[in-house]
């Protein structure tokens, strides 16, 4: 079965499937979630996407109710289920049915906890090769004071929004402001630039989600010597970069190419990109291997 849904740990096919009208998640949106990705048959940093989810849960108040080690052993349950290679897995946990609708966490509810497993939808050889178009959105990111974009939570809307107004200008995605027009991030992606050699993104305490991927990536840098810096930058000084990058579990490292109609560099995959790149698929491997043998 290359595609299949449990909840609560019941396996059912996608269709058959079928969650209730109150449940909070769909009222709400009052639910958590994480991707992961497998290789071969490898939840790729599942660690530290349950970790992440965990976190997630508790800024919300909402007790899952398992371990970390229990909510990794059900997706590898699930997931073996599905018995594939190179899968999307996606696990969503919401704060359970309303009895009515009413919007106060504090009634006593059980959660609902979604596995949903498919094969990867492989992107176009040619955005990795070419590298991608973005415009910037017209919405900001959240503020941390507003909704901690690290609370990876159901409520998506703004995301949503800037990646409408991306396809509606025939752009591949969008990438995000905060107030002060200094860039965050794309909806389900981090962004970086490259400038004079040095890899530059936006900071910890900025209001952006902080990517598995990019934590990653910035290990592997600092590992091989790239310079490595956390600052902001605006649109003008993204437009001024030697290269861009977005990061992100499903697609991995994309070289982004124009930014609102204007070339970032040669408007090609740069060096400083296509190393990192090569570097973080090593990794993987590396990662995937050592798992093998236990
Ligand atoms: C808003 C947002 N930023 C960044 C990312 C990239 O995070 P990761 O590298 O953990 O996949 C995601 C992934 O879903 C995201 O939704």
């Amino acid at each position: 079965m290359s595609e299949l849904v449990s909840i609560n740990g019941k396996i059912f096919k996608p269709e058959d499937a079928l969650i209730s009208v109150f449940d909070r998640g769909f009222l709400f949106g009052d639910g958590v979630y994480e991707v992961v990705r497998s290789y071969g048959k490898i939840l790729f940093a599942v660690e530290d996407h349950i970790d992440r989810l965990l976190k997630s849960a508790s800024r919300i108040d909402l007790d899952i109710g398992l371990t970390r080690e229990e909510i990794i052993n059900e997706l590898y349950r699930v997931y073996n289920h599905a018995n594939s290679d190179d899968m999307y897995v996606r696990i969503i946990v919401t704060r359970g049915q309303s009895e009515r609708i009413n919007i106060d966490p504090s009634q006593s509810l059980k959660p609902n906890i979604v596995v949903y497993v498919k094969s990867i939808e492989k992107s176009d050889p040619k955005f990795y090769t070419e590298g991608i178009d973005i415009v910037t959105a017209s919405v900001y990111r959240n503020s941390k004071k507003a909704l901690d974009p690290n609370i990876k939570s159901g409520n998506y809307l703004n995301n949503i929004i800037a990646i409408g107004e991306a396809k509606k200008k025939k752009a591949y995605d969008a990438v995000m402001t905060n107030s002060e027009g200094q860039i965050t991030e794309g909806p389900t992606w981090n962004i970086f630039m490259v400038k004079d050699g040095r890899i530059i993104g936006p900071p910890d305490h900025s209001d952006i989600l902080h990517g598995i991927t990019r934590k990653i990536l910035k290990s592997i840098a600092l590992e091989n010597e790239f310079k490595w810096d956390e600052k902001y930058f605006t649109v003008e000084e993204f437009k001024g970069a030697d290269e861009a990058f977005s990061t992100g579990s499903v697609k991995e490292i994309m070289s982004i190419r124009s930014l609102d109609g204007s070339k970032i560099g040669s408007g090609k995959p740069g060096p400083v990109t296509t190393k990192l790149s090569g570097l973080y698929k090593g990794y993987i491997k590396k990662y995937c291997d050592g798992r093998k043998n236990k």
